[in-house]
C-alpha cells in the first residue's frame, strides 16, 4: 500500500512573520521538504493571515507542488480556493484566538454551510476533505453529504498517546469511513512516536504533519526530519 506524507509548513511561515523580513524563505524550505520525500505540501491560510499569506499559496502553486489548502468554510476562502485551484482542500473549524486548530468540524451543527462549501469546491475540481474528530457518527454524516475524504483529528491522541481508547476511536472511525467509501487521512500533533502505532491502521492512507517536523528540523535539518518519517512509513 502506498501511503502519503503531507508536510505542513505553516511554522516556517510563522518564524518568517515574526520579523517580517522574508527569513526563513518558505519556498526554499519547501524544496528541502520535497527533497526529504514529502508527497505533498499542506498550508493553512487563516482568516487572520498569522503565518501563510495569499502570496505563498500562489507561489507554491506556481512551483507545481501538490498543495493541500487547509481553510475555514467561509466565502472568502472558498473564493480563493476556487480561483487558485489547489489539488486539495481540507475544511477545518477556525477560531481567531486559538493557537492551533482545536478540534474537528461538527457536521451536525454546520451541515448547510459545509454542504455548500463542499459542493462549490468539488465543482471546481478540487478534492475536498473534512477535518473531523474520530467519531463514527461524524463519518456517517460525512457520507450522507457525499464527502470523498476525511482527515481524522489525531490531536487528542497525540496529547495522550498512552490512551488505548483514543487509539481505538481512530481505528473504529477509519474502518467506518472506509466502509462508507470515504478515503481516510489523519493529522494534528503527530510525531515519529505517535505516528508509529497509527501505521498499524491500514485504512489511514495519508498523514499530515507539521509542527513536530519543523521542531525536529532544528536538530537534524528539514530534509532529514521529513526523510525519517518517510522511512518509517515505507518500512512498516
Ligand atoms: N491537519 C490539520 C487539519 C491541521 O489543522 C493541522 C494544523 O494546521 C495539521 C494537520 C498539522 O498539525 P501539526 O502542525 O500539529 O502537525
Amino acid at each position: 500500500m502506498i501511503r502519503r506524507l503531507g508536510v505542513n509548513v505553516d511554522h516556517v511561515a510563522t518564524l518568517r512573520q515574526q520579523r517580517g523580513e522574508g527569513h526563513p524563505n518558505l519556498l526554499m524550505a519547501v524544496q528541502e521538504v520535497l527533497a526529504g520525500g514529502a508527497d505533498g505540501i499542506t498550508v493553512h491560510l487563516r482568516e487572520d493571515r498569522r503565518h501563510i499569506q495569499d502570496r505563498d499559496v500562489i507561489d507554491l502553486l506556481e512551483m507545481g507542488v501538490r498543495l493541500n489548502l487547509e481553510m475555514a468554510a467561509t466565502d472568502e476562502m472558498i473564493g480563493i480556493a476556487t480561483r487558485l485551484k489547489p489539488a486539495a482542500c481540507c475544511l477545518v473549524p477556525e477560531k481567531r484566538h486559538e493557537l492551533t486548530t482545536e478540534g474537528g468540524l461538527d457536521i451536525r451543527q454546520n451541515q448547510g454551510v459545509l454542504e455548500s462549501a463542499v459542493n462549490r469546491l468539488q465543482d471546481a475540481g478540487i478534492q475536498v476533505a473534512l477535518f473531523l474528530d474520530p467519531d463514527p457518527v461524524q463519518m456517517m454524516l460525512a457520507q450522507s453529504m457525499g464527502v470523498g475524504v476525511v482527515e481524522l483529528n489525531t490531536g487528542g491522541y497525540s496529547r495522550n498517546p498512552e490512551s488505548s481508547i483514543l487509539k481505538q476511536e481512530i481505528k473504529a472511525s477509519a474502518s467506518m469511513a472506509t466502509a462508507c467509501g470515504i478515503v481516510c487521512h489523519a493529522g494534528h500533533g503527530l510525531s515519529a512516536e505517535t505516528l508509529a502505532p497509527l501505521l498499524a491502521i491500514p485504512e489511514l492512507v495519508e498523514f499530515n504533519i507539521g509542527h513536530r517536523i519543523v521542531s525536529r528540523a532544528l536538530w537534524v535539518g528539514l530534509r532529514e526530519a521529513v526523510a525519517e518519517l518517510k522511512r518509517m512509513i515505507h518500512s512498516f
